[in-house]
């Protein structure tokens, strides 16, 4: 039952409400929220109007979208109506939250964000792993510069079933491991290459392969299979100072391994520590998603997993796709280049932003300032006119940064930080020309909100 914090003007219907619908019906309605529900499966109806008592039940989608008192739907119908369903939606005035992946066609993604940006609809693709606790902590861990620099990462996504006919693994599995590795590294791929498998329905691959190329050369791949002995979804992390292991199937979701590798005779030797279990508010991750929808038709403000951040996982899995499909089953790998890398970030074009520089999303970097390889920026920052950001400072999100700035490595600037106009952090507290001080390096911690 809906708690008195968690009620609110009941306004969304659930459009589809099968094997993954019936978990958003539960939640939205626990969010006192649950307005209608669809599906065009009658015989589901009865079952429905049991559990949901006074909850309307229709058969014709249309009848959802004609109805002024509906602000919002959620659509978790089949992928190939995604886009049919969406489109209507928006264009009926409605709000959208649809299953992954955003649709099937990247020019039928690219026309839904445009529907909804110009009818200045919330538009938001269930990516429900952003929205998992051990995501987000996983996600400030690595912006807080704790892994040190990722070196690659990995995702597994394995299991025996829900096999599906009417799309392969790719489509069903990874569009969740696509969005966390996008969203980890906050940058685009260049190029993929994927192989795979079809053992059950001739033309529907069982298990992929899939790898990513991305500019700050970082490396990472996806292994998805429905027809494996045993679940796994691991994903994990590689970086200089930490590794990370975020394992879904277990109690302690999130470990962090500080092992060191320690150069003796120029050997490269393995130090090998204990794991250290994260600790992680223990929020069910699709309620987290539902509210923050709902949050979103409130404020009227973008979603974390809008319909851009659809839009770049749909690239991805359709080069993916277009990879699998030159590759086939054997043969050489296969590698195939982005047509459009779309980054989440604004770099004017007077400004660098290095290769291997890391940026996040809704940062915007102005008139002829540059940030160096290694650098790594957060999210929503504002970099001004002739900012230089050397490589190895950290800074967090939602820092704004005036003109004429220079800030050197051994900098962490924290998050909702303000540096005034031509302030400079250096690192050497007696810099000479013909000394190197490299070694000497001093760090500056600018706390969060100074
Ligand atoms: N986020 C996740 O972890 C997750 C997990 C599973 C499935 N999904 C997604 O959920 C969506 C649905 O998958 P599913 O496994 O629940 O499929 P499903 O076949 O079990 O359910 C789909 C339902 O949609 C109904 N439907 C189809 N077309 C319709 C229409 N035009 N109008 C009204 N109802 C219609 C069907 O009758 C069915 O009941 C897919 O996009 C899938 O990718 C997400």
């Amino acid at each position: 039952m809906p708690s008195a914090n968690e009620t609110s003007k009941k306004r969304v219907a659930v459009i589809g409400v099968g094997y993954w619908g019936k978990n958003l019906v539960r939640n939205f309605y626990e969010l006192g929220a649950l307005a209608a529900l669809c599906d065009s499966n009658q015989s589901l109806e009865e079952d429905y109007k049991k559990k949901y008592q006074g909850v309307k039940f229709c058969t014709n989608y249309h009848e959802v979208l004609s109805d002024p008192s509906i602000q919002a739907v959620a659509l978790a119908t089949p992928a190939v109506t995604h886009y049919e369903l969406a489109k209507a939606a928006l264009e009926a005035g409605k709000d959208v939250l649809v299953e992954k992946p955003l649709a099937i066609d990247v020019k039928h993604g690219e026309e839904l964000v445009k529907i909804a940006e110009t009818k200045g609809r919330i538009l938001m693709v269930g990516h429900i792993l952003r929205y998992h606790p051990a995501i987000l902590k996983l996600q400030q861990l690595i912006q807080d510069g704790q892994l040190g620099k990722i070196n690659y990462l990995y995702s597994n996504r394995l299991n025996i079933g829900k096999i599906r006919t009417e799309e392969n693994i790719l489509w069903s599995f990874a569009p969740h491991d696509i969005s966390v590795i996008l969203s980890l590294l906050n940058e685009m791929p260049t190029h993929v290459s994927c192989k795979g498998g079809a053992y059950l329905s001739s033309g529907v691959t069982d298990v992929t392969l899939s790898h990513f190329e991305f500019p700050s050369g970082v490396r990472a791949h996806i292994f998805v299979s429905w027809l494996h002995p045993f679940k796994e979804q691991k994903l994990v992390v590689v970086g200089s100072e930490k590794m990370a292991v975020f394992d879904d199937t277990v109690e302690n979701k999130l470990v962090l391994y500080p092992h060191k590798v320690e150069w003796k005779n120029r050997i490269p030797t393995a130090v090998k520590a204990d794991g250290e279990v994260v600790a992680l508010d223990n929020r069910e991750p699709l309620r987290a998603e539902c509210q923050h929808f709902l949050d979103c038709i409130e404020s009227r403000t973008a979603p974390v997993s809008d319909g851009r951040e659809g839009l770049r996982v749909l690239r991805v899995l359709d080069a993916f796709q277009r990879a699998l499909q030159n590759g086939g089953n054997a043969g050489a790998s296969v590698t195939t280049k982005l047509e459009k890398i779309e980054q989440p970030y604004f770099v004017h074009e007077s400004a660098y932003a290095d290769e291997g520089a890391r940026i996040g999303a809704g940062t915007k970097i102005w008139h002829f300032s540059h940030v160096m390889k290694g650098a790594q920026i957060g999210e929503k920052c504002v970099i001004g006119q002739n900012v230089n950001v050397d490589g190895g400072v950290l800074i967090g999100n939602n820092v704004k940064i005036q003109n004429n700035v220079s800030v050197y490595t051994g900098v962490v600037v924290e998050d909702d930080v303000f540096l005034g106009p031509s302030c400079v952090l250096t690192n050497v507290s007696n810099p000479r020309s013909q000394v190197s001080r490299h070694s000497l390096y001093e760090s500056t911690r600018l706390r969060r909100g100074c």
